[in-house]
């Protein structure tokens, strides 16, 4: 670092910081050229033009580097009568280069003063000059141009007043409302930032690298609270009665992460073994639901505390559950906000999958504050190193602090969800460019959280627990406070050997001649670095086709993908340049060992001791590959299966499942065949296994239904009820058992009920008019609530009971099962109402309403009426929502994903074009569009094998 700063030509007084963390800010090198005001006198022509007509000095979309921000002063007091917000900031900066105006950020504010003051002004109390202000909302920055040339190598006052109206959407500093239990609106007023809407609440850099230290100030009424990233320091008051709260100083952090609430909420609160003090928020009815989620985020955060060896740094933690929240939840730094089913589970109606998300959740945003709070992404375009470390986080620290949820049995689902994507010629590599704040938004998607986790997932079982462990804590620690990128990564996992490693003779540094990022696996040489962009820089997941020959293994490597076929001419464009570096296991007939063998090559050979009857890869499922086994490969597991499945490890068994149905989509093996494989599902004893099976054999379902095609409805449905009988007739109407009980409790008699198994349908009609009987009082077991209300909303009186009870609801957790229930109705004009409930946002919040379109679309009475209200009313929604928001791309691939035809494809594809000739393009619409070609291919090739195989079947 030093000499990076003395390449840079740092002068003294940087040098002074050199020592101190701050030095990387200041040490940033440019990654773009710059124009200089030079070039800006020069060529004007070459410059936008700001609102007042004057030329706007900056053109980049990237902040310049120039002039840093080191501490920001905020204070700002909301209205929550009149809704908007008046404030003003000093922005304490630093000048690296002489420069004649400031490029911030600044969105929708109206700025009504700006000044600046020297440090000598400062030191001589000598009034701010007035700055000229010119905006440029296209990037939405603004330029303070100042009179005098600022001096490099100085510090630099800006005062800011500036105010707005609290915004109407999620993002921002905007408003929220609850209903309280007698029935009264409240408002309260909440931030949301990530990635670039800090800008939306007060004029910053608002740029991940940028970090600085801020010290808030709060005004409001005494009815409220108000709670921002750090612990109040004071509150004074001040006139009218009004009350101001002041915060400490933050550590360095980046703009995103600032955060900051008005309410009135009540909390709950724990110390941590650290003397952190931990509070759970909620409005004041939810206030009992706030216990679950205190008792895990005390206990995760003194496992991430032990974990990484760092010290959580802040004094306090809150977590806030949101009325009104767009995504899941906030990670803020010492704040973090979440929507209400994220965070409070109601022992009543919450179910267990219910409790495995808000631990989920919980683990992800305490993940954060190590892994994107203390080091954070340099850009955008690696935000995965934020996302998909939070992710993996999820998985190591639930397994540990919550075994009896067997979270780990359910990691393979995150690889399986993003492989659905990635086999997609519309995926992109993980590290993506993006600029435009729509284009960062579409990175927070599948591949970064998802893949990110998966690689990671799949490099700690090639490195080993400890050293992958000992690599990221060398990561966290020695970028603390700053920004990293992908090779930072790399490098510090590649150094993580431990001493015994280097005499062990094992997997580390074993040669002399091997540079300090090369360790030595099975005698043979890998670069972490070079093995590792093979899966961050390169888009999509490998095929590893595996071929038996006596006891030699022929292995070939290629580019998986999903809805294209070997013999299309496509196939083979799509393949070339592609090449990863895999970390192969495998376990064979003969030993019960993990055989171990890297891959770096387009095809290998392996040797094996003796002959085997049969091979499988990707031992646990730990490798993010799918696999194909040529000639007798796949009747050799099959016939294993048959014979003793559990001569495999269940999660093998899972894999096996899930790559047989992948290779059917790639054309690469019948359907019959994989169908076949899950004959063995009736003898399974491994529940998420059992799940995987039922999972395709209910998609297949799905598809066929909604086409339409009856005879191979019924005879599939008559399949599934007549195989699965026994498990099925086992399950009570309880909530006994483990979680993964209690899952095949909830997915077994969902679909019973589904496909109108009598038995099923006769207890949750009993159990749905006993609940009406009592007036909502009746306690139903959680696992099957969502069931009981589905079947309750089939006639029109039990639908409108639901509703009505839908709005007098305190439990989120039962709303959503409520809002699922009204969604599966066969009645179009009801499905209707729910949708303009859900466009109004009174009974139904706007933040539910991508939730509700994508239910209404799944239900194949819904389906049509989802998509034409989509068409018809776009604009309406792009009202409501971003762009790139997470809601925009659910709604659009919930409401046609599940096409299937061609006329539909066509329909899909003019409508995008309409939005394209607009100027709207996003990556989903590739996606979508691939995603019902995939669809159109799978029946074209597999209808009549369906068919013929379940005629022999049932
Ligand atoms: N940092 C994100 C929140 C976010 C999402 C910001 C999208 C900007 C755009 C947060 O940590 C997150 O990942 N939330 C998830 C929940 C998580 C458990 C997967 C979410 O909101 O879905
Ligand atoms: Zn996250």
């Amino acid at each position: 670092m030093v000499n990076s700063c003395r390449k840079l030509n740092c002068n003294i007084y940087i040098g002074f910081y050199c020592s101190a963390i701050i030095l990387p800010l200041i040490c940033i090198c440019s990654q773009f050229s710059q124009p200089t005001i030079d070039q800006f006198t020069k060529d004007p022509g070459a410059f936008p033009v700001a609102t007042n007509g004057e030329l706007f000095p900056w053109r980049e979309l990237r902040l310049p580097t120039v002039v840093i921000p080191l501490h920001y002063d905020l204070f700002i007091h909301p209205n929550l009568t009149s809704l908007d917000f008046v404030a003003s900031e000093k922005i304490e900066v630093l000048v690296r280069d002489a420069t004649q105006f400031i490029i911030l950020h600044s969105n929708g504010l109206e700025i009504m003063n700006a000044t600046l003051q020297s440090e000598e002004d400062l030191r001589y109390r000598k009034p701010g000059k007035k700055l000229t202000v010119l905006s440029y909302p296209a990037h939405q920055q603004i330029a303070l141009m100042v009179p005098e040339k600022l001096r490099a190598d100085l510090r630099y006052s800006v005062a800011i007043d500036f105010q707005a109206k609290l915004a109407d959407g999620f993002e921002g500093f905007y408003k929220s409302t609850y209903r309280t239990l007698g029935g009264e609106t409240r408002t309260i007023a909440v931030t949301d930032f990530e990635p670039t809407e800090a800008r939306m609440a007060f004029p910053c850099f608002d740029e991940p690298l940028f970090k600085a230290n801020f010290s808030i100030k709060i005004r409001r009424e005494s009815r409220h609270i108000a709670l921002s990233n750090m612990p109040k320091i004071k509150t004074v008051e001040v006139d009218g009665g009004l009350l101001e709260d002041h915060f400490g100083t933050t550590v360095k952090m980046s703009t995103y992460l600032v955060a900051y609430i008005v309410c009135d909420f009540n909390s709950v609160s724990g110390t941590a073994s650290s003397g952190v003090k931990v509070s759970v928020y909620a409005s004041p009815d939810k206030w009992s639901q706030t216990h679950y989620a205190l008792e895990a985020s005390l206990k995760l955060l003194d496992f991430y505390e032990k974990y990484f060896d760092i010290q959580y740094p802040l004094p306090k933690l809150d977590l806030v559950a949101i009325p009104d929240f767009a995504s899941g939840a906030m990670e803020n730094w010492g704040l973090i906000t979440y929507r209400e089913t994220s965070l409070l589970f109601d022992p009543k109606t919450s179910s267990t999958s219910d409790k495995l998300w808000i631990t989920e959740v919980i683990a992800h945003e305490l993940a954060h504050q190590w892994f994107g709070n203390l080091v954070t992404m340099e850009w955008w375009n690696d935000i995965w190193l934020n996302e998909g470390f939070a992710t993996y986080m999820e998985l190591i620290s639930v397994n540990a602090t919550y075994p009896e949820l067997q979270f780990d049995d359910d990691f393979m689902n995150t690889c399986f969800e993003v492989i659905k994507k990635d086999s997609l010629n519309s995926s992109h590599p993980i590290s993506n460019q993006a600029e435009t704040p729509t284009q960062i938004q579409e990175m927070f998607d599948a591949v970064s959280y998802k893949k990110g986790a998966c690689i990671l997932n799949m490099l700690k079982d090639f490195l080993s627990e400890g050293k992958f462990k000992t690599g990221i804590i060398h990561y966290l620690k020695k970028f603390s406070y700053r920004n990293a990128k992908n090779d930072d990564l790399w490098n510090s996992l590649s150094n993580s050997c431990l001493e015994s490693d280097f005499t062990s003779g094992g997997f580390c540094y074993s040669d002399s001649k091997t540079t300090s990022n090369t360790l030595t696996f099975l005698g043979e040489n890998v670069e972490i670095k070079e093995m590792m962009t093979t899966w961050t820089l390169q888009k999509g997941i490998p095929l590893v086709v595996v071929k038996q020959e006596g006891r030699s293994l022929r292995l070939r490597q290629e580019r998986f993908l999903n809805g294209v076929f070997r013999e299309d001419p496509e196939w083979g464009p799509l393949q070339e340049r592609y090449l990863w570096h895999i970390p192969l296991t495998y376990a064979t007939s003969s030993s019960n060992e993990i055989h171990k063998h890297f891959l770096k090559s387009k095809t290998d050979t392996l040797d094996l001791p003796e002959t085997t009857s049969w091979v499988k890869f990707n031992v646990d499922s730990n490798g993010y590959y799918i696999v194909h086994y040529e000639g007798h490969g796949w009747d050799q597991l099959i016939t294993l299966l048959n014979q003793n499945h559990t001569l495999l490890r269940p999660k093998d068994r899972i894999g096996l499942i899930h790559d047989a149905f992948q290779l059917v989509s790639a054309g690469r093996l019948t359907l019959d065949k994989a169908l076949d494989l899950t004959r063995y599902l009736q003898r399974e004893t491994s529940i998420p296994a059992l799940l995987k099976g039922l999972e395709y054999l209910e998609l297949f379902y799905h598809t066929i239904d909604r086409r339409n095609i009856s005879d191979i409805t019924e005879n599939l449905k008559h399949y599934i009820l007549q195989y699965f009988k026994p498990v099925i007739d086992m399950q009570s109407w309880s909530d006994e058992g483990s979680v993964w009980d209690r899952m095949l409790r909830s997915v077994l008699l969902k679909l019973a009920c589904y496909l109108n198994h009598t038995p099923c349908i006769q207890k949750a009609t009993e159990l749905f008019s006993q609940w009406v009987e009592s007036s909502g009082k009746l306690n139903i077991s959680t696992d099957v609530l969502k069931i009981v209300y589905s079947v309750g909303a089939q006639t029109t009186a039990g639908w409108n009971y639901l509703l009505e009870q839908y709005g007098l609801s305190l439990s989120a957790a039962e709303k959503n099962k409520i809002l699922y229930a009204l969604s599966t109705s066969k009645h179009q004009e009801k499905l209707m109402k729910l949708i303009e409930l859900g466009m109004e946002g009174k009974v139904i919040k706007t933040q539910d309403l991508a939730a509700l379109l994508h239910a209404i679309a799944r239900n194949p009475k819904g389906q049509q009426l989802a998509w034409n209200f989509v068409k018809e009313n776009w604009t309406h929604l792009l009202k409501k929502f971003d762009l790139g928001s997470f809601a925009l791309r659910m709604i659009i691939f919930g409401t046609t994903s599940h096409f299937s035809s061609k006329d539909e494809l066509q329909e899909v594809k003019l409508f995008f074009e309409s939005l394209k000739d607009q100027g709207v393009d996003l990556e989903i619409f590739q996606i979508v569009l691939e995603t019902i070609s995939k669809n159109i291919r799978w029946l074209e090739k597999n209808l009549s094998t369906l068919r013929n195989w379940l005629l022999i079947s049932i």
